[in-house]
């Protein structure tokens, strides 16, 4: 019976080990913020007001450190510099509210498709509608080269990204994709914004939505999320997808290179990946990869495609896994008995 004990009590240490000291740590390398929120306009305006109480936190812990130290020529700037930032937060969130209300509005109002083909001309300046058979005038070295990225092709668009996002994203792209600390007047985002054809902005920027929707097929794979909404700047070597666009351009727009997702589930869970994707400045603040604008069920679909890829050999480790333990609780059985045999003459 001691051996029994004996191994009763490794059980709870390893059980303990495992099911305490695991998560724990993954709870410290990936500190907790919000859960992703795909209601972007709540999303924006709540990050933008933790923005705000952070730089003024920084802004008062500046201010203590100079008060000790009156004359330091770099605590005095160190105070400047935090109150730019308490200012530029501040406008960010107006920025977003602005936005915002607008983009409600366009989404409030029922879109014309007929109509919003039409207006569609102001979009294929860039883009191609491949399943309309419009290609966009821009071949993939030229789209590199005069804008970095390869223009996106919209078939999917109407289908893949939030409805309210898009009427965001046509009257103001930078603000809606999150780059405004890089891309404002003096260096442009190189998707203009929408200035409509005249009439009401709001009703014609409806319109394009409504179209884009129409369109759009019902269902949609992971891949072809990925496809529309990632590909333009990220490689899935594993999958054999590569973007199309040129590396060293990219490299420039972006200002690093955007990594390869193969295998990125593994390094970061697909909780992580849904709310990165949700809102990249949320989980790295200052990331050059835009807010995408994906709807929840198209993110978890990505997600679910890039875990595919990642990890294919899952469910065969699971299954080995259970048959290992199937072996060793028979192995323990006969080696006990053994002992039993080789020792009864002791006992
Ligand atoms: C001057 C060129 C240009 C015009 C005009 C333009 N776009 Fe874009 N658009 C781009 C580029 C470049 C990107 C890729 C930006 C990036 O990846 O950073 C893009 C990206 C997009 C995306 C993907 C955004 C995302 O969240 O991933 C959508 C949707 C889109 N455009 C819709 C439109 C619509 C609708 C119009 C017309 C109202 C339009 N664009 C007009 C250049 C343009
Ligand atoms: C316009 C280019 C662009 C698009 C489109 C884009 N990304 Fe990214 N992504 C980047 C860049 C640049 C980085 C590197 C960010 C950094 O280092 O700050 C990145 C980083 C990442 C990371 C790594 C995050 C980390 O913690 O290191 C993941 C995951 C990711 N992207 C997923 C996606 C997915 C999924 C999509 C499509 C839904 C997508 N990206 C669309 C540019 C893009």
């Amino acid at each position: 019976m001691k051996e029994l004990k004996i191994l009763a009590v490794i059980t709870v240490f390893t059980l303990i080990t495992y099911i305490g000291i695991e998560p724990f740590a993954h709870s410290q390398m990936n500190p907790h913020t919000a859960d992703a929120n795909f209601d972007y306009e709540q999303e924006d305006i709540d990050l933008a007001k933790v923005r705000i109480e952070e730089a003024k936190a920084a802004l008062a812990k500046a201010e203590k450190a100079l008060e000790k130290n009156a004359a330091d020529e770099n605590l005095i700037n160190a105070v400047e510099g935090a109150k730019k930032e308490v200012e530029a937060r501040e406008s960010d969130l107006s920025a977003y509210q602005e936005l915002w209300a607008q983009a409600s509005a366009i989404a409030a109002l029922e879109g014309n498709a007929e109509n919003g083909a039409e207006l569609f001309a102001a979009c294929t300046a860039c883009h191609g509608l491949s399943s309309q058979g419009l290609e966009s005038p821009f071949d993939a070295a030229l789209s590199s080269e005069s804008y970095g990225v390869v223009v996106p092709d919209l078939s999917l668009a109407g289908a893949v990204y939030d409805k309210k996002f898009l009427g965001a994203l046509i009257i103001n792209p930078a603000q809606a994709l999150k780059v405004t600390k890089k891309f404002n007047d003096e260096n442009p985002l190189p998707m203009t914004p929408f200035f409509g054809f005249g009439e009401d902005l709001n009703q014609e920027s409806a319109d394009i939505i409504a179209y884009l929707q129409s369109i759009a097929p019902q269902n949609v794979s992971g891949k072809e999320v990925f496809e529309t909404a990632c590909l333009r700047c990220h490689d899935v070597r594993y999958d054999a997808l590569y973007s199309p666009t040129e590396k060293n351009a990219l490299k420039g727009y972006m200002g690093s290179n955007p990594p390869d997702l193969s295998i990125m589930i593994r390094s970061r869970m697909a909780d992580y990946l849904e709310s990165f994707i949700n809102d990249p400045q949320k989980k790295l603040d200052g990331t050059a990869m835009p807010r995408v604008g994906l709807t929840k069920e198209h993110t978890a679909q990505v997600v679910s495609y890039l875990e595919k890829v990642g990890d294919s050999k899952k469910d065969e480790r699971t299954a080995i896994g259970i048959g290992m333990i199937i072996f060793f609780t028979i192995l323990t059985f006969f080696a006990y008995m053994w002992k039993r045999e080789v020792w009864k003459d002791l006992h």
